[in-house]
């Protein structure tokens, strides 16, 4: 039998039309555009509009995805979605994305590890892929992030946006790598460092708004992204300067800074768009690789390495071979 390789095909992203900038902020809470441009990088972010949830940004975010690999939801086998933001208790955002989008025939569940998500996501669905329980898969991020903030807390509120990025991943025979090594990791000790103490069946009166220790979490992130990436880079053996393209989870470009000078990878390879999204969580990485793809910054044959950290804590890194092109050209 010959060995199945996963490889992604198509990406699509999609955000909310609204701009929030960092003077809206400073129109009404102790902040400024300097500070926060200074310490994050963010410069503006998007806010989904009334009515609009979690689902309605992923199905336009797959549907660009499902256009760009030349396939139709009819294709897909499954859908993999991950969010912290889901529509509604249950059932899975998931489920209500495959009704949008007529995928008849896929199987569809959501994947919570806050902004890890969608790192946790590409590799369950490559472990679904290389043994053949599905052969296409959609793989989303996709976050409404604003209705979780508490938009009087200036720690936070200024940090997240809303968001949606997809990707197509599918089984090949033909491309030679494809989905390379992917490692996840959690530690639940620190599930107090940032959450929402509300909405699940916990029950408490307090509001359903993100609290986080800011500046613990940027030296954990920080440490943590680093021994990711070099665990998978090992795993491949693949140097550092061997990486095209690092697309990481957007949490803070100082903290997105702190990894690049640890692996000497210079500035055009490394994805940064936070300073027009803020922090998506699930949706951020899926944004800035379809960004990067479509900006023409990945070429066939390429090494991209994503790496994630968030709220569990929760962390996960993963390289991959771009190699979408030599996968569409030997469908049959
Ligand atoms: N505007 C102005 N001042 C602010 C501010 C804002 N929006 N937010 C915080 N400050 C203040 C603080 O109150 C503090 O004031 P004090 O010294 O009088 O107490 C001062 O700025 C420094 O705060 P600190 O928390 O040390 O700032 P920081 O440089 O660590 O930046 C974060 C704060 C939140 C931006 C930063 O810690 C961060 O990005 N953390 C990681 C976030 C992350 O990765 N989260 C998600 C993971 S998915």
């Amino acid at each position: 039998m010959k060995t199945l390789r996963a490889v992604i095909t198509g990406t699509g992203s999609y955000a909310p039309s609204r701009i929030m900038t960092n003077d809206d902020f400073a129109a009404y809470l102790d902040t400024s555009d300097s500070w926060i441009r200074e310490r994050t990088g963010i410069r503006e972010r998007r806010i989904a509009a009334e009515g609009e949830a979690t689902s309605d940004l992923a199905v336009e975010a797959a549907k660009k995805a499902l256009e760009s690999a030349d396939l139709t939801a009819a294709d897909i086998d499954g859908i993999l979605l991950a969010t912290a933001t889901p529509d509604i208790a249950f059932p899975s955002t998931a489920c209500l994305v495959q009704a949008r989008l007529g995928a008849t025939r896929a199987f569809a569940f959501d994947l919570n590890a806050v902004c890890s998500g969608f790192v946790y996501a590409m590799t369950v669905a490559k472990s679904l892929v290389e043994t053949g329980a599905a052969r296409r898969l959609l793989v989303i991020g996709s976050e409404v992030m604003s209705r979780s903030l508490d938009w009087k807390d200036r720690g936070t509120a200024i940090l997240f946006g809303d968001g949606a990025g997809a990707v197509v991943v599918e089984s090949s025979t033909t491309v030679s790598r494809g989905l390379g090594s992917f490692r996840l990791g959690a530690d639940g000790r620190h599930w107090e460092m940032i959450h929402v103490p509300a909405g699940g069946t916990r029950l408490t009166k307090e509001a359903a708004t993100i609290r986080m220790k800011g500046g613990e979490t940027f030296k954990m992130a920080v440490r943590q992204l680093q021994e990711s990436v070099l665990e998978v880079l090992a795993l491949d053996g693949v140097s550092p300067a061997e990486v095209a393209l690092l697309v990481p989870h957007q949490a803070n470009v100082r903290i997105i800074d702190a990894l690049a000078s640890r692996l000497a990878l210079p500035p055009e390879k490394v994805m940064v768009n936070i300073d027009r999204y803020g922090n998506t969580s699930a949706a951020s990485i899926p944004v800035a690789l379809d960004e990067a793809v479509r900006g023409g910054r990945v070429h066939e044959g390429d090494r991209v390495l994503l790496t994630a950290f968030g709220a569990g804590v929760t962390w996960g890194s993963g390289l991959l071979t771009w190699e979408a092109d030599l996968q569409k050209r030997s469908r049959t």
